[in-house]
């Protein structure tokens, strides 16, 4: 292979959009794919890449110290782009334990391979490599409705299991450039949405849930707040930090979009209504309050301000004109939403919406 960067978590929602973006470019490095396949992984996501030499996947743990060595001394990446995690705050609150293992100890093993490599290069190839580490404003806490915007220099305040797991995986990566002078950037992003999301989070679950005749779950009052970013913008984001952000920085990337999660809702029955209308009646007829999510934290905000000063980087969608090509994608992409409605899947509903 020839330059190749190393992509973990690639066949997930953001990761897997970052593939597909990155390979779109045709001069673009190769990309080994280095992914788990929990049931949040999806090797359909990147069937367009079937047959595509520049792309390489690999089935393998990050946890898996042994398999990621081999993996790095076989394909010699430039870079390292860290999205693998256990993403999903609900899962957490029931099952912390593979939050533990993937999100703090598998980027230990990941940082500890990567390390182990890049001090066996020669010096330009040492200077030139990049670990680029993909993360959550969740880690700043809940905002009050008053508070100011997430901030670089925002004390660390998680909340959930999840949240304290990136956190932890935060801290490594900037230990490792501290102590080892690993050459790292961290990226903390808020909600995305867009294409091959899997439908347990908020948007793709309501549009399957509307689209399928069934109650569509707000917590609580319906009223805590996310900042909304098109995957796309991410992705972009994300290319900006790994060729030109400034080595040890963290950068927060957010789409200057807070809205309310009855907002979001909304927003999505009158899409939907619009663009495929029930024999009677609005969507909005089947929005149910739900129990709440256990220390639901109330608002998170991002302020993007570093990320435009320093590298230029301002997203192009509005939230808009985002929801409403994710809504098109949808409807034009049922058998791929059907493919992820798994055993598991059908499992994990079943037991979160029991009440
Ligand atoms: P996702 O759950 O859709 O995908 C995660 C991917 O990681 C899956 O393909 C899964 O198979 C893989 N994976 C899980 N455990 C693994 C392991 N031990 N070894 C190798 N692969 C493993 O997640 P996502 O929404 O695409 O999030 C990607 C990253 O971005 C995560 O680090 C997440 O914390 C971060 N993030 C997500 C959002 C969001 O809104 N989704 C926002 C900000 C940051
Ligand atoms: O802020 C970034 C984070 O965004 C990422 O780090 C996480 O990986 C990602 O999953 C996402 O976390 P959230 O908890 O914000 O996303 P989720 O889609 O699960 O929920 C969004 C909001 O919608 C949240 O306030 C909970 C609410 N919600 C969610 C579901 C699944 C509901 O009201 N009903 C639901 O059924």
């Amino acid at each position: 292979m020839r330059n190749c960067i190393f992509v973990t978590g690639g066949a997930g929602f953001i990761g897997g959009n970052f593939v597909l973006d990155w390979l779109a470019d045709a001069n673009a490095d190769e990309v080994v794919n280095v992914d788990k396949l929990t049931y949040a992984g999806n090797l359909k996501t990147l069937a367009s890449l079937d047959g595509d030499s520049r792309h390489v996947f690999s089935e393998t743990d990050i946890c898996d110290r042994a398999a990621l060595n081999r993996l790095l001394t076989t394909y010699n990446p430039r870079a390292v782009v860290h999205f693998a995690a256990e993403s999903h705050v609900d899962r957490s609150i029931s099952g912390p334990a593979e939050f533990i293992q993937t999100n703090i100890v598998g980027t230990f093993t990941l940082l500890e391979a990567v390390r182990a490599y890049w001090g066996g290069l020669d010096d330009a190839a040492r200077a030139a490599f990049r670990f680029l580490h993909v993360s959550t404003d969740e880690v700043f806490g809940s905002l009050g409705p008053n508070d100011r915007q997430f901030s670089e220099s925002t004390a660390y305040a998680p909340n959930s299991p999840y949240s304290a797991s990136k956190a932890a995986s935060d801290h490594l990566v900037r230990a490792y450039h501290h102590t080892y002078g690993l050459p790292v950037l961290t990226t903390n992003c808020s909600n995305n949405y867009g294409p091959y999301h899997f439908p347990e989070k908020l948007i793709p679950l309501m549009i399957s849930n509307a689209l399928g005749g069934k109650p569509l779950p707000v917590y609580g009052d319906g009223l805590n707040v996310r900042d909304w970013l098109y995957v796309g913008d991410h992705c972009a984001a994300i290319r900006e930090v790994l060729a030109h952000g400034r080595l040890g920085e963290t950068y927060n990337v957010g789409g200057w979009n807070e809205k309310t999660n009855l907002d979001v809702v909304h927003t999505l029955c009158d899409l939907l209504d619009e663009l495929r209308p029930k024999a009677a009646g609005s969507y909005r007829n089947q929005i149910t309050f739900v129990k709440d999510r256990p220390g639901h934290d109330r608002r998170y905000a991002i302020d993007a301000r570093k990320l435009e000063r320093e590298l230029g980087w301002r997203p192009a969608e509005t939230f808009e004109t985002g929801l409403r090509k994710t809504v098109q994608w949808y409807l034009d992409n049922q058998g791929w939403v059907q493919d992820v409605m798994s055993g598991e899947y059908r499992n994990w509903v079943a037991k979160q919406y029991a009440a």
